[in-house]
């Protein structure tokens, strides 16, 4: 029989071991990205955990992970006095700022060669600073005035990514300083909720993770999914084991030296960081940052760069509350609050009605931002934006500004609900949105200037009739002045009249008349695209081409017999044969033609035969005489797909010359590998 102490032995050793693993496992998630075992599995071991300690309470260590879960609720943050003042860092906005801050430190450090630098990306959340004592975590404290911040310890132990107990020797006292932030994703997936249950909605992940660390009950923080990056550190007291002549100091010489360091002791440090060798190397982080952003996880307001070297930090110390020897160099701020002044809506080339938001005029994201897409009606309700209201609006990248939510504690008592018109308000035809559908639209079709003018544009965009010069100024004049109702009707256009339009002179008038006459002979496929038929996108457009060979044979095909081309689905089918159902379209197209448009014909392929047909092809590389679009041509013509990336369903890869992991990949995954002569015999076969 086992005794009852055998079982609290065995119960110590098993829950030791648990909190070990438990440990390894967060490290791998969270630090290294790179996890050994399920979720699921995770939850077991964290689930035996719970129950060994629940039976037997003295083995529920402070550092057990268990205890993440969060204590009972903190009647206000004590304060914590820092014992190396938290600073901030001194802003850059441009290329030059940049090329200054160089040359103060290059004069600091009285020296003309290039300074190496440390760059990071400058994280958008709270700074924190951790305090371990004998390699435990003992306290937590925000930054506050950066002299005395408050105690969130209790808050901070839920965090997981954050370890309790360091991996590996460490000085007696080692307070670890960085970013405590929300990825997007969870962020949202938190407003979701928290607008389901009624509760506040958060601004942005960063105001998220705000009121997550100041919450009084650390059991609501411990629900909130915060992440933590190091990129620093405050007070060290004592020193490491072989490093014992850097008593009380960082145990190495340089900043990246101290967060590969930390992120030994399992401290999740963010990876895009990067030495460079001088100030053109931090010109170029910034822009490969630049690009990076978007794809990023979470927010960053801009980077980071510190001069690597400790000691020549050390000579170059501080001004008032900032280092000497760091800056940020900040990215266009891409949220920025403004009034909604008012909500139009707008009519889509198909009729779809967009509610666009009209705002005070806001600097964001690097321009002035004046309207923002409100996307539909049911995200107006979803977000209970108002008339009125005080909005957050972004702008990321090249992204189509939006209003992403009201800032409800400054809503005035006036502002009004958004109601959807029922009339087109450039039409006036009624505006209809069926059941099942989340998009309203208008219903007056051609008759619909704002529809005639979309279609036009739409005809004249180079994938369609590439119609040099037809720019939108134009194209709204035509329409409004009655000159042009439909596609037909530019091809009537004279000279002279185009001269007398609005921005036109004699010069761009020929032109342009030159430009719609070579439209004259358009491929067919470009020509049935142009058309503008829902749902008939270019490259269906140009699979029609090639199954019907000519516009007749498209224009009087059954819905069956457009089932019949390869990728063309039953609202696809419907969609066309409605369109040519239309008499209205029929005269149009007839008028087309007699204004002298005569799209080309295709030869009819099988595409369903033959040996490329149906096949996934992916190109890489440079080929000896075929330009890749030739090539990608020649395989659709043959009934092939062609696609941009290699996977198990690729069946050949066609490789030219500097072909690189496309062909690696096609390799590992066993995937038929041609070059241009393959690719054209078996073309041939
Ligand atoms: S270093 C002595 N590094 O920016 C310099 N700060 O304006 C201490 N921040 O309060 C800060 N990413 O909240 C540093 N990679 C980074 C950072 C970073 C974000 C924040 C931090 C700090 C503020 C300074």
């Amino acid at each position: 029989m086992v005794s009852g102490v055998d079982r609290e032995n065995q119960a110590m050793q098993r829950a030791a071991q648990l909190r070990q693993e438990l440990a390894l496992h967060n490290a791998r998630y969270y630090v290294m990205d790179d996890p050994l075992i399920s979720d699921a599995e995770y939850d077991a071991l964290f689930a035996e955990l719970v129950k060994l300690e629940q039976e037997f309470p003295l083995l529920a260590t402070p550092d057990s992970p268990t205890q993440r879960v969060g204590g009972a609720p903190l009647s206000a943050f004590g304060s914590v006095r820092h014992a190396v003042p938290m600073l901030s860092l001194n802003n850059a906005f441009d290329d030059e700022d940049i090329q200054a801050f160089d040359k103060r430190v290059r004069d600091g450090l009285e020296t003309e060669s290039p300074v190496e630098y440390a760059c990071e990306l400058k994280l958008d959340g709270l700074a924190v600073s951790l305090r371990y004592e004998g390699g435990k975590f003992a306290r937590a404290a925000t930054r506050g005035d950066g002299q005395t911040g408050e105690d969130i310890t209790a808050n901070i132990r839920t965090i997981r990514s954050i370890p309790l107990t360091l991996a590996g020797p460490v000085p007696e006292v080692l307070e670890v300083r960085g970013e405590v932030l929300l990825f997007r994703k969870d962020f949202e997936r938190l407003n979701d909720a928290q607008r389901e249950a009624g509760e506040k909605v958060f601004i942005n992940p960063r105001n998220a993770a705000a009121g997550s660390l100041r919450q009084l009950d650390p059991r609501i923080t411990a629900r909130r999914p915060l992440r933590f990056f190091a990129y620093g550190w405050g007070e060290i007291r004592g020193s490491l084991p072989g490093k014992e002549a850097r008593a009380d100091a960082p145990p190495f010489d340089t900043h990246m030296g101290m967060l590969d360091w930390l992120q030994e002791l399992g401290m999740p440090v963010n990876r895009e960081r990067q030495l460079v060798s001088d100030a053109a190397g931090l010109l170029a982080f910034y822009r490969r940052v630049e690009g990076l952003r978007a794809a990023l996880p979470y927010d960053i307001d801009g980077v980071v760069y510190k001069v690597n070297a400790l000691e020549a930090q050390r000579a170059l110390g501080f001004v008032s509350r900032a280092p000497r020897f760091a800056v940020a160099h900040k990215f266009p701020a891409e949220e920025a609050t403004t009034e909604l002044l008012g909500i139009e809506v707008q009519v889509g080339r198909t009729g779809a009605i967009t509610p666009v938001a009209r705002l005070k005029p806001v600097f964001v994201g690097g321009v002035t931002v004046t309207n923002a897409t409100l996307h539909n009606e049911d995200e107006i309700e979803r977000k209970d934006v108002r008339i009125g209201d005080t909005v957050v609006v972004r702008r990321a990248g090249d992204v189509i500004p939006e209003v992403v939510t009201p800032v409800l504690d400054k809503r005035p008592a006036d502002a009004r609900k958004f109601v959807m018109p029922s009339q087109c308000p450039v039409c006036g035809s009624a505006i209809e949105r069926p059941e099942d559908e989340i998009i309203a639209r208008c219903t007056g079709g051609l008759f619909c200037a704002a529809q005639r003018k979309q279609a036009l544009w739409h005809a004249a965009q180079r994938r369609a009739l590439d119609i040099e010069g037809l720019g939108e100024k134009l194209i709204d004049q035509l329409v409004e002045r009655g000159r042009v109702h439909t596609l037909a009707d530019l091809y009537t256009l004279n000279e002279e009249e185009l001269a007398g339009m609005d921005r036109m002179g004699e010069k761009s008038a020929r032109n342009l008349v030159e430009s719609i006459a070579a439209t004259r002979t358009p491929p067919l496929g470009r020509f049935l695209f142009a058309l503008g038929i829902r749902h008939v996108g270019e490259s269906t457009a140009r699979d029609l081409a090639r199954h019907f060979g000519n516009l007749d044979a498209v224009m009087n095909a059954a819905e069956a017999e457009l089932l019949a081309v390869p990728d063309v689905g039953p609202v696809v089918a419907a969609s066309i044969f409605r369109f040519f159902a239309e008499p209205h379209n029929r005269e149009v197209v007839a008028d087309l033609l007699r204004n002298g448009v005569t799209p080309g014909t295709e030869t009819v392929v099988d595409r369903t035969a033959g040996p490329i047909a149906g096949k996934i092809f992916v190109l890489t590389g440079t080929l000896p005489t075929l330009a890749r679009e030739d090539a990608a041509e020649l395989i659709r013509a043959a009934g092939g797909k062609v696609t941009g990336s290699v996977s198990k369903k690729t069946h050949y890869v066609v490789a030219g010359a500097d072909a690189g992991s496309k062909l690696a990949k096609a390799q590992e995954l066993g995937i038929a590998v041609l070059d241009e002569d393959g690719l054209k015999a078996l073309l041939q076969s």
